[in-house]
């Protein structure tokens, strides 16, 4: 996810029981031009393996020459390499990038045949039910980007232009599960580990990719896993989990370079929803910029929530 799956998000992540995890996308165009803060979305925390990275773009030797930098950068902790055809932000798609490439499955198909005669990594891609609302073109885009080598494919069932709107259909990934050979990654509106199940029973898909829910709930990771082992799911966090958590975050945060703390104001928001005294703290998270900042908020919420119990 863009402005989140950082290295602090993605060690917690990991650490709560993801199997992998993504880098935020990252862009071809930005990395051809050795851009820093496009080249700084790519930094692991040390030791991190299983890391996938997502490259946007749509020009095939473009993409190529990058795909190869990342491997040769990355060596070893490099999982495997995704191709993003599913993002619907305007500004991505106004320029070709992201979801459009849904309508140029042509070009779509040039991108991951460039990329994958470059790299020995594994290559995804990732994309939408479709581009327009009611015209589910996955199942033959799906096929088409095997045809092209596409080692994988993930699937999140809304099309582009509901962006986030409305519900994420599964049946689209049950369609592109019995489309294609190569494994098949189900996405969207996962929320619990009943929800993993059930989508992995309905689809058939391989694996499942979860957005959204792990914001300020990394545990989400630790019942899905219970979830798909049949095990009974772990209790919910507690209020002092929650805030430890947070806690960590925010200590992580500041370990990167430049401002990175002030992205811990939406992660305070997200540990904190639905915690008494939440509402009040809003607005002191928005002036927290230092550690100590965030620290003092969380102390009052957790004295409010003890003193409430
Ligand atoms: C803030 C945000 C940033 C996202 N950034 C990316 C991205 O960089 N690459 C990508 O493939 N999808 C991105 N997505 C989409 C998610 O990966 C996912 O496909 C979508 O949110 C549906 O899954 P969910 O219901 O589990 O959130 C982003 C979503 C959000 C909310």
């Amino acid at each position: 996810m863009a402005g989140v799956s950082d290295i602090a998000f993605r060690t917690l992540c990991r650490e709560a029981g993801a199997d992998m995890a993504f880098t935020e996308m990252v862009s071809a165009k930005g990395l051809s031009f050795a851009n820093e803060k496009t080249r700084h979305l790519l930094a692991l925390a040390g030791g991190e393996s299983q890391v996938a990275v997502q490259l946007f773009g749509h020009e095939p030797e473009v993409m190529a020459s990058q795909a190869a930098w990342i491997e040769d950068e990355m060596g070893e902790s490099l999982a495997y390499l995704d191709i993003n055809m599913g993002c619907p932000a305007r500004k991505i798609v106004s320029k070709g990038d992201g979801s459009a490439l849904m309508k140029e499955p042509d070009l779509a198909a040039s991108v991951v045949r460039a990329v994958k005669g470059v790299v020995e990594h594994p290559v995804t891609v990732k994309f939408r039910r479709g581009w327009a609302e009611g015209d589910e073109t996955a199942p033959a885009f799906a096929r088409r980007m095997e045809e092209a080598g596409a080692d994988g494919v993930t699937v999140h069932g809304r099309f582009a232009e509901q962006l986030y709107r409305g519900s994420a259909d599964w049946g689209v990934i049950a369609r592109v599960r019995e489309a294609v050979s190569v494994p098949v990654v189900g996405n969207g509106d996962i929320r619990s580990g009943a929800d993993a199940m059930r989508m992995a029973v309905e689809t058939g898909c391989d694996a499942v990719m979860i957005a959204r829910g792990a914001e300020g709930n990394p545990w989400l990771f630790s019942q899905v896993q219970a979830a798909l082992a049949g095990e009974p799911e772990p209790a919910p966090p507690t209020v002092e989990e929650r805030i430890a958590m947070a806690r960590r975050h925010a200590e992580l945060l500041t370990h990167r370079e430049g401002r990175n703390i002030v992205r811990m104001r939406k992660h305070a928001m997200w540990y904190m929803a639905g915690l008494p005294g939440a509402a009040q703290a809003r607005g002191r998270i928005n002036y927290c910029t230092t550690l100590s900042d965030f620290d003092a908020v969380f102390d009052e919420l957790l004295e409010i929530a003890r003193e409430r119990s």
